[in-house]
């Protein structure tokens, strides 16, 4: 990228200490985006820190976004980044993709506050039902969020008797889904069981032990927030199992994964969940969500039935989500582009564990097709406690070591979430991911040592 920078060389002062590395990346950072710093600061005159989306609020300050183009973002303080978070995977299409953009204009012309069906919806329902045949009836809502708590509630309304659902550790369904400790104040109030993800024998007892008592069980068949942790077939395969057997409806939470075939995770496996929620990019890049599936589920919701169930939401037939994402979905997103960007980054995670594993460093790439997260870790992540450590020392010494290969990746021009997560949008290139390997690959020669010492053996 253009805004390339010397960063401390292996063996200088800087990389003696993880907190005195970090410091002096972070002096970097602020001198080179006084423009994002000041914004924070008048922000927060009317934003509680600043911020509207916890997830976009990092440390010293975020960047703040002028604009994009295809996969290239640009800050306001003049400087330009390939884009790696993809918008946390509503990103999908890149930005001013030409065939959405034409589209959503058309709609902005035709008139966005209508009032009525319009010309899009049940054609953007159809078009979703044609990639995902486990998909008999669907409703859009306005967010991944919504369209967990709609499927959520309506499986707890159809059944009464069992007041209870399913979720898994780590897991994270949307802002009042959190199943990771210190986040879930806010959560949807109702008796969660949470079983341990990529358990099959404990969550199998767990489940059966509790079966008379669940309106659903709810999974994402990659925890994405959660660390890009694919579940096992195994254990994908068990509940499916266990949930045919005890008659509870299985949820598959798709809001990520849906990109990562031409039948989402679902087809990959082929495991067909009874409900499916969705969200992202299948808006085509403005606010989405959808939840859909067996016809006898959701069949409840014609509201021409005596007992019908109720769902309402202003804008959840808005015409540029359901312009855009028909767009999107039926000539962009086409099967052969979804093959295409999950191999490229099936290429890039493999490459980035290649970089560490032969400097025998402790960094790997979780994950599948193009969606992946960067774990410092010496041990193989297979659950998500594998990418937790235990004890205060060594999540610090985690937390230091996220933050400083972000603020180095920002450094060489390379944006991605603080976590480690990557998206990849489907303008990505192999020169883009070659650039990227290239920046890691320094990353890990400037800072081995460092990570050595910060993740003793
Ligand atoms: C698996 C999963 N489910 C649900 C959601 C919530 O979607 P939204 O942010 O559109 O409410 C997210 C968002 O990141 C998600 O990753």
């Amino acid at each position: 990228m253009s805004n390339t920078h010397a960063r401390p060389a292996a063996g200088s002062l800087a990389n003696a200490d993880l907190d005195q590395a970090i410091l002096e990346a972070e002096a970097h950072y602020r001198a080179r985006h006084p423009k994002s710093a000041s914004r924070k600061l008048e922000a927060a005159q009317h934003m509680p820190g600043g911020n509207t989306r916890t997830v976009l609020h990092y440390t010293p300050f975020p960047l703040v976004w002028a604009g994009g183009k295809g996969n290239r973002l640009s800050d306001i303080d003049g400087l330009e980044y390939l884009d790696l978070l993809g918008e946390y995977t509503a990103g999908l299409y890149g930005h001013g993709e030409p065939v959405i953009q034409a589209a959503q204009k058309k709609a902005i012309d035709e008139g966005t506050v209508l009032g009525g069906p319009n010309q899009y919806e049940a054609r953007l329902a159809a078009a979703i039902r044609a990639r995902f045949p486990s998909v008999e009836l669907l409703r859009f809502t306005n967010s991944g969020t919504e369209a967990n708590l709609m499927a959520l509630s309506a499986l707890r309304a159809l059944n009464p008797e069992r007041p209870r659902i399913m979720a898994f550790g780590y897991g994270y369904h949307g802002s009042v889904f959190y199943f990771s400790t210190g986040h879930d104040q806010l959560n949807y109030p109702i008796d969660w069981l949470v079983g341990r993800y990529n358990d099959v024998e404990g969550s199998r007892a767990l489940l059966r032990r509790h079966a008379q008592e669940l309106a659903a069980v709810i999974v994402e068949p990659m925890q994405g927030s959660g660390g890009c942790i694919p579940g096992t077939p195994e254990f994908l395969g068990m509940l499916r199992e266990e949930c045919t057997a005890s008659h509870i409806p299985l949820v598959f939470d798709e809001v990520m994964t849906s990109r990562l075939s031409p039948s989402g995770l679902q087809g990959r496996l082929g495991i067909t969940p009874d409900i499916t929620t969705f969200g992202k990019y299948l808006g085509g890049g403005t606010s989405f969500g959808a939840f859909g599936g067996k016809r006898k589920v959701m069949a409840h919701f014609d509201p021409d039935r005596p007992d019908a169930l109720p769902h309402a939401g202003t804008f959840n037939n808005n015409v540029l989500s359901m312009a855009g994402g028909l767009a999107g979905l039926t000539q962009v997103f086409t099967p052969e582009a979804a093959v295409r960007i999950n191999a490229l980054g099936d290429e890039l995670r493999e490459r980035l564990s290649r970089l560490a594993a032969k400097r025998g460093l402790p960094m790997q790439a979780t994950g599948i097709g193009s969606l992946l997260n960067i774990h410092f870790s010496r041990r193989p992540i297979r659950t998500p406690m594998d990418s937790h450590p235990e004890g205060p020392a060594a999540q610090k010494a985690l937390t230091g070591l996220l933050k400083l290969f972000h603020l180095d990746m920002i450094d060489q021009g390379y944006y991605l979430a603080r976590r480690g997560f990557i998206a990849l949008s489907l303008p990505t290139t192999e020169a883009d991911i070659e650039g990227f390997a290239a920046a890691v690959s320094e990353f890990l020669d400037a800072r081995g040592a460092l990570l050595e010492r910060s993740l003793p053996a």
